[in-house]
């Protein structure tokens, strides 16, 4: 096996670490400048998975000359082993004068569940105690259960990592790696990952097994083995029989959740026949989206279970009568769409973004409360459609767009052509 390439090419120093500059300048600064007394000795790195909380603090470390001592939370998940961890190396400069340590607790969000009681409290205690600074990483640092823990961190946030970069950070991987590579398969994995950049470079390596070159074909058949995987989950939740066995089939695949709900309401009708197994299955999978509203408006996370366990064991045990039998299944149509609208979608964004460049609003706003009114204005009076099209810097096929069609279009830029 050779090394994962997340490893090969890990960062070692800060300068090496791509993206969120302001949040590394706070990370240094805070470890450089640290002290007993300050009002807040911990700092809480926070962030959607992949986008360099954890290699930051070791990069960082690195330059300063820092040792790391590092509890990771998930693992050893109670009040004593934390305390006898961090808590001894927390007082060690005590016994050991060692210069620079850094306690790093990563992925407090592993603490959950009742056998944690305490954890938290106990995190808290050794921040109080500690003679070294401490930086702590979650994903999801806004759970009620850790709001005492964040009244003693300061609060510093990662950004996603944004799809150019990942995609300079790919393309500098195939360099070394000697792989040839279009920058429109490096688009598609940066795209894909949604500024996860380790899903990316993990991607990246996945696709590049024994290849000296890469093509959007290799990424068409390799997106296609992750659609199979969701093909098997979905055989396996329709044709299951026993709740908890369900449920954990669900909730074991990489499959994002959102997504596989998409997916099982799309193939609920090539299961079910009768109208009360349907009108049943629909009732959960409608329940486990507003679960999975709530908890996105309030960052209830604990609710995802529910939602889990809505969405297969609810939707699978409502089929009662309709014997289980071979199935096609459907890709979501929304995504179908979704692809179909891409061109429709990327120029409605540019026609927005040029809108709230000149209005001051956003991408989306532009097109929700400007654009309507353009669509009349173009239609109605091409003369003053030209002199808008000035102003907001609207290239041919966006007014175009506007226009709606192509008699419009063309009396349009004729009057351009007179400004
Ligand atoms: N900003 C970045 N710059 C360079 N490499 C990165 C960056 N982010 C991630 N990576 C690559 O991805 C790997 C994983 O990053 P890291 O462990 O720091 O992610 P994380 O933010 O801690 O994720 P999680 O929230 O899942 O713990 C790194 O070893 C590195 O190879
Ligand atoms: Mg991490």
């Amino acid at each position: 096996m050779s090394l994962p390439w997340t490893e090969k090419y890990k960062p070692l120093g800060i300068s090496e670490v791509v993206g969120n500059e302001k949040a590394l300048s706070e990370l240094v600064g805070f470890l450089r400048s640290w002290r007993r007394d300050a009002s807040k000795k911990a700092l809480l790195l926070y962030g959607s998975p992949g986008n360099g909380k954890t290699v930051s603090v070791y990069a960082a470390a690195r330059d300063l000359g820092f040792e790391i001592v590092e509890v990771n939370a998930s693992d050893k998940r109670n009040l004593e082993m934390i305390q006898r961890t961090i808590g001894s190396a927390a007082t060690m400069s005590s016994l050991f004068p060692v210069k620079g340590k850094v306690l790093l607790i990563d992925e407090v969000d592993g603490l959950s569940g009742t056998e944690d009681r305490g954890g938290v409290g106990a995190i808290i205690s050794v921040i109080k105690s500690s003679e070294h600074p401490i930086v702590l990483t979650a994903n999801n640092p806004w759970d009620p259960k850790f709001s005492s823990l964040r009244q003693y961190c300061e609060m510093v946030s990662f950004d996603k990592i944004r799809a150019p970069t990942v995609r300079k950070v790919l393309r500098r991987i195939c360099d070394r790696e000697g792989i040839r590579v279009d920058d429109s398969v490096l688009e598609a994995l940066a795209t894909n990952a949604e500024g996860d950049l380790r899903a990316a470079i993990n991607d990246l390596q996945a696709l590049s097994q024994n290849k000296t070159e890469l093509t959007m074909e290799d990424v068409v058949l390799y997106s296609r083995d992750k659609i199979r995987s969701i093909f098997e989950v979905l055989g396996k939740m329709f044709g299951g029989s026993e709740a908890r066995l369900i449920v954990d089939d669900v909730s074991s695949t990489d499959v994002d959740y959102e997504l596989m709900i998409h997916w099982i309401n799309e193939n609920i009708p090539q299961h079910m026949s009768d109208a009360k197994e349907l009108s049943d299955a629909y009732d959960m999978i409608s329940r486990a989206d507003v679960f999975l509203g709530r908890i996105k408006n309030r960052q209830h996370w604990g609710l995802l279970s529910y939602v889990f366990e809505l969405m297969s064991a609810g939707v699978s045990l409502s089929r009662t009568v309709t014997k289980p039998h071979f199935v096609k299944y459907q890709f979501p149509s929304w995504i179908r769409n979704l692809s179909k609208t891409r061109v429709t979608r990327s120029k409605l964004s540019s026609i927005g973004t040029k809108i709230g460049n000149k209005c001051h609003t956003s991408s989306s706003g532009g097109v929700e409360h400007y654009l309507p009114y353009l669509e009349i204005i173009f239609q109605a009076d091409p003369k003053r459609a030209a002199k808008i099209s000035k102003f907001f810097e609207l290239e041919d096929e966006l007014i175009e767009k506007i226009a709606g069609d192509k008699k419009t279009h063309n009396k349009i830029t004729k009057e351009l052509k007179k400004e």
